[in-house]
């Protein structure tokens, strides 16, 4: 799981980019502003999945058991990509919106496990998941952003201070797109779970653009999806077919796109 991650980061980062502080050796970032799925989310899914009375898994061990030495809501039994970036960068551990009681001048990590990109009408629509399966939330980007809208007048004040925090942050937009797929690929067929991602590629992009021109992000890493033709629900789902390749196009498209 971390090594995919770790690909899907090299992908997309260029890490001569992410320099850890400036020539005066004062850190470059003052916070972390964190979107995403269960590969960024740092405790958001039990209050999530609380909501919608399903039983999370990552409540029990061994999640969390080789670093923190309690489950802590992270998707992992230790610390994710984003925790590495936090610790390089000298910044805290990112709060979760949701679970955190305390100050997010720092950060706020929106990632809840299961996210999708696109908002849930969107599947709802096309009858996906079954009417009778509860796993999908109402968390997708936009939801994630609004959170971070609503979050905004405790970390700033006017829209200058606001430039300024965010000006100075570092922006994390996804990974998403796996569950828009994974979820999909369970009732669709490929053909049809294909036709859907220039709708989460355009979501991803209007949300970058939102970040950029209405709230001042400057820095931001938009992490790639997962080979997904490697994950095992997938090549249950299609036991015989060349998922890898798939996987590749599905990739090859959104790279395009971005
Ligand atoms: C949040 O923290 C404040 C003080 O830091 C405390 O008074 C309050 O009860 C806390 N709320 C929750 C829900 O834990
Ligand atoms: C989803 O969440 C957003 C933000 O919290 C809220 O505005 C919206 O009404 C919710 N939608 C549904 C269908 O519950």
């Amino acid at each position: 799981m971390h090594k995919l991650v770790s690909v899907a980061f090299l992908v997309f980062v260029s890490w001569s980019t992410l320099a850890v502080s400036s020539p005066s050796g004062i850190p470059c970032y003052q916070s972390i502003f964190s979107f995403g799925d269960s590969f960024a989310d740092m405790g958001n899914n039990p209050v999530v999945f609380k909501w919608y009375s399903i039983f999370d898994p990552v409540t029990r061990p061994p999640y969390g058991t080789s670093f923190f030495g309690r489950h802590t809501g992270r998707n992992g039994d230790g610390r994710l990509i984003i925790d590495f970036i936090a610790e390089n960068l000298g910044l805290p551990y990112v709060p979760p919106n949701l679970a955190h009681n305390g100050s997010f001048r720092r950060g706020a990590n929106f990632a809840v496990g299961a996210a999708t990109a696109v908002d849930a009408g969107f599947f709802h629509k096309r009858g996906i998941p079954s009417a009778t399966s509860k796993f999908l939330l109402n968390t997708s980007l936009g939801v994630q952003l609004e959170w971070f809208e609503s979050m905004k007048p405790s970390l700033c004040r006017t829209a200058q201070e606001c430039k300024k925090l965010f000006g100075r942050s570092l922006f994390f937009v996804g990974e998403f797109g796996v569950n828009d797929y994974h979820m999909s690929f369970q009732q669709r067929t490929v053909q049809e779970v294909r036709s859907f991602v220039p709708d989460v590629v355009a979501t991803i992009s209007k949300a970058i653009e939102r970040l950029i021109t209405m709230h001042g992000a400057r820095s931001l890493v938009v992490p790639g999806v997962i080979p997904s033709g490697c994950s095992p629900p997938i090549l249950t789902r299609f036991a015989d077919a060349s998922l890898t390749t798939i996987s590749i196009r599905l990739q090859d498209r959104l790279s395009e796109s971005i």
